[in-house]
């Protein structure tokens, strides 16, 4: 089971995220814990203060590295515990998909001017989710905590439901659609009513390899193309510099026509 610890002052923002919906059944059901700290518990003064003015002047105040020393030591011991900061690595797929491998996860949610760079001593990883600044790292750890549990097993009811989400193959999901069939003019594409689920995959798969092209071309260099996908951004109107620098595969070659044989045997008959 993983258990996500956020240390934070303000535990009632996190308090949503970690009680309602599904992660609040997961927890229920014992798939994962969430505990939450008050940052303020580990004050040493009588005004619970944890926070004070920056060495060197400028607005705002900065929390005390000693105060989240003490919380951390708090807890039982953490496989990671993150610093959540706009300086930090970006938040992915792929670190969810490495988080949701421990047991363990700690979470640093930092306010005001953030926390005393010593701070970074006391961590094994600094995260950002994007390049903008936010009031505090809570919203930014319940971005974390949603995308880590529903990687969980048990978490989501159909286990293969986030193979084919955003990302997880490298690529921008394909586009779903539910009734009604006619909206507006607009009508959900013939192939996804038709029950071939064979060419209904070949559609999604096109479809995602055609959104990612439109919207994120600078994930197909990451993505696991098959040989396939190159003969379908080929149509798509992609190079085969381009795929080359994506490191994709090349094409199917082309199955060799058979006329040649067929000319002989005229030529043999005549
Ligand atoms: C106002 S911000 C501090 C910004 C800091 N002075 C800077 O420019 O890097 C307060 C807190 O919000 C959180 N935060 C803000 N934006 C974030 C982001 N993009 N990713 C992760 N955490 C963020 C961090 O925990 C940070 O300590």
């Amino acid at each position: 089971m993983l258990t996500f610890s956020f240390l934070t002052l303000f535990p009632e923002l996190l308090a949503p995220f970690a009680g309602e919906a599904i992660i609040g059944k997961a927890r229920d059901r014992g798939l994962l814990d969430v505990k939450l700290v008050q940052l303020r518990d580990f004050a040493d003064d009588k005004h619970m203060k944890v926070d004070d003015t920056p060495y060197g002047g400028g607005a705002g105040m900065v929390i005390r590295v000693d105060v989240a020393e003490r919380a951390l030591a708090s807890l039982s011991p953490a496989d990671e515990v993150i610093l959540l900061t706009p300086a930090g690595q970006p938040f992915t797929q792929a670190v969810a998909e490495e988080l949701a491998q421990k047991s363990h996860l700690a979470f640093l949610c930092g306010r005001y001017e953030g926390f005393d760079a010593r701070t970074e001593g006391l961590v094994t990883r600094e995260l950002s989710i994007g390049d903008f600044v936010m009031m505090g790292g809570e919203a930014a750890a319940a971005c974390v905590l949603e995308a880590v549990a529903r990687l969980l097993p048990g978490v989501i009811g159909d286990p293969d439901s986030h193979r084919a989400d955003s990302f997880s193959s490298g690529l921008l999901d394909y586009p779903e659609y539910t009734r009604p069939p006619e909206w507006r003019g607009q009508s959900v594409p013939e192939v996804l009513r038709g029950g071939n689920h064979g060419a209904v995959a070949l559609w999604r798969r096109r479809q995602a390899l055609e959104r990612t092209l439109a919207r994120r071309p600078d994930l197909l260099s990451g993505a696991e193309l098959t040989p396939q996908d190159s003969a379908t951004l080929l149509e798509l109107g992609v190079t085969a510099q381009q795929l080359q620098g994506w490191n994709a595969p090349p094409p199917p070659r082309p199955k060799r026509a058979r006329r040649r044989k067929n000319i002989d045997a005229n030529e043999q008959s005549e």
